[in-house]
């Protein structure tokens, strides 16, 4: 795929524009936001932004992508590039937008590391670029015709009545919404999640990601927590009500649950259990006899969003426990789960899938804890809220 004159100059290449990318991503994004800051109004997370997560993320993922073209030239790796697709069609990418982050980015290259860009450097980068922004784009496209399922593959966004909201906990909100447009509620598999388009009170519309977390009939779930200093789930609690519209993509994700027949260990910390509530509630729908352990930690019960959910569910299902931990629990508690979420404990059964979501601290822990009771790394799959600074890891 990668041409051997441009595999020679990226492996060459590669150490320094490595150690340069941290300089690099922060003049691309001041450069493409000065040239169009409606991007970072509408379309780029301004948290983010504001936190640099996403510019380590879209740093890491060149480079990633450029090593691993180097190390295997005849492959594509497409399987990174999944994520990125998902959230990518999320937010509404367009094809025409990767000439403008082309621009950008090489203007960046540039002004960084200056006379070392010779042409045949630029070159190759060039390609590497391209490689991976027209193989992003083929899946985006595919995603995008699959996701609008007889609509306008361009329009992605939909609006939707909130039917009902309800008090999950203190600091968490769900939403029951319905589409407001008349056509029937997009296809969805357990685990994706649907971006939420606010107009927040300075005009900017800002776009979030939110987990949907069960079956609803005609209709879609998913639940809010209020990050402190948050702007976009703030204003949803502040403002979203039923009988309200809000815009939404169609369901994406690429962390899905796999069918077959084997065990599932489903693993979150706080909000993380969204996404594996709508999996243990795809799997009691479905009347599963897999092996099942649920596992979650919380800060204390009242914190804990879905208590009464796992309970219900993990009755129903045949073969299911969970095992809940809480950092400080409200009454008698069991000691050997008071504490942070630790596996020791707990019995994975032999061939178990892993599913995680929550916090990096959490995914890193856990993720260790599971290698070491024997499940493979290809076996363990995880969700993050926020851009993923593992991809490519
Ligand atoms: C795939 C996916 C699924 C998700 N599912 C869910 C879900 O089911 N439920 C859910 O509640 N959330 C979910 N999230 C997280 C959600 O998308 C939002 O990130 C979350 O609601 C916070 O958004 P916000 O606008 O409220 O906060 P933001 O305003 O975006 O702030 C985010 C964080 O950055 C910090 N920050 C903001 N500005 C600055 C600054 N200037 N300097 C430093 N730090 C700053 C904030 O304090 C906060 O901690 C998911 C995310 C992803 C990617
Ligand atoms: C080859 C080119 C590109 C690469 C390598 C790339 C890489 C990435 C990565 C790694 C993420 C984070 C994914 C995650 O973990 O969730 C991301 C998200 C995103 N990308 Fe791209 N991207 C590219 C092109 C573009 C283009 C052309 C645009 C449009 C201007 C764009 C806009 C976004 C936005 C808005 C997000 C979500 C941001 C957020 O929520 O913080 N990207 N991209």
């Amino acid at each position: 795929m990668l041409s051997a004159k441009s595999a020679e100059v990226i492996e060459a290449t590669l150490p320094v524009v490595g150690a340069a990318i941290g300089d690099i991503t922060p003049r691309f994004y001041d450069r493409l936001f000065a040239a169009h800051p409606e991007l970072l109004r509408d379309l780029f997370n301004r948290g983010n932004q504001a936190n640099g997560t996403q510019r380590q993320a879209l740093a890491g993922s060149i480079a990633a992508f450029a090593s691993a073209l180097v190390a295997h030239p005849d492959q594509r790796p497409d399987a990174m590039l999944a994520r990125i697709a998902h959230k990518h069609v999320s937010v509404g990418i367009a094809d025409d937008q990767y000439k403008i982050v082309h621009e950008h980015l090489f203007a960046a290259i540039v002004e960084v590391l200056g006379e070392a860009v010779t042409p045949e450097v630029a070159a190759a980068w060039d390609e590497v670029y391209w490689l991976m922004a027209n193989a992003l784009m083929a899946v985006e496209n595919r995603l995008r015709t699959e996701a609008a399922a007889g609509g306008d593959p361009d329009d992605l966004w939909r609006p939707y009545t909130v039917v009902a909201r309800h008090q999950e906990t203190e600091t968490v909100t769900g939403y029951l919404v319905r589409p407001a447009d008349g056509r029937p509620v997009p296809a969805s598999r357990p685990g994706q999640y649907v971006s939420v388009r606010t107009e927040l009170p300075d005009g900017a519309r800002q776009i979030r990601q939110y987990s949907l977390s069960g079956r609803a009939d005609g209709a879609l779930r998913f639940s809010v927590k209020r990050e402190p200093g948050g702007e976009v789930s703030g204003h949803l609690h502040d403002h979203l009500r039923a009988g309200d519209t809000v815009e939404l993509s169609a369901p994406m994700g690429d962390v899905l649950l796999a069918d077959g027949d084997g065990p599932v260990l489903l693993a979150s910390a706080g909000i993380g259990n969204t996404p594996m509530t709508a999996m243990l509630d795809h799997l009691a729908a479905t009347g599963s006899t897999r092996r099942i352990v649920s596992v979650h930690g919380d800060r204390n019960q009242l914190d804990h969003a879905f208590r009464a959910d796992l309970a219900r569910l993990t009755a129903e299902l045949p073969n299911a426990t969970a095992h809940v931990f809480y950092e400080q629990p409200l009454g008698e508690w069991p000691a050997e789960r008071t504490g942070l979420v630790d596996l020791a404990s707990v019995e994975v059964p032999a061939g178990t899938t892993a599913y995680l979501c929550g916090p990096l601290p959490f995914l890193r822990a856990v993720r260790e804890q599971l290698l070491t009771a024997g499940v493979p790394a290809a076996d363990i799959h995880y969700e993050v809220f926020g851009p993923d600074l593992w991809l490519g890891a």
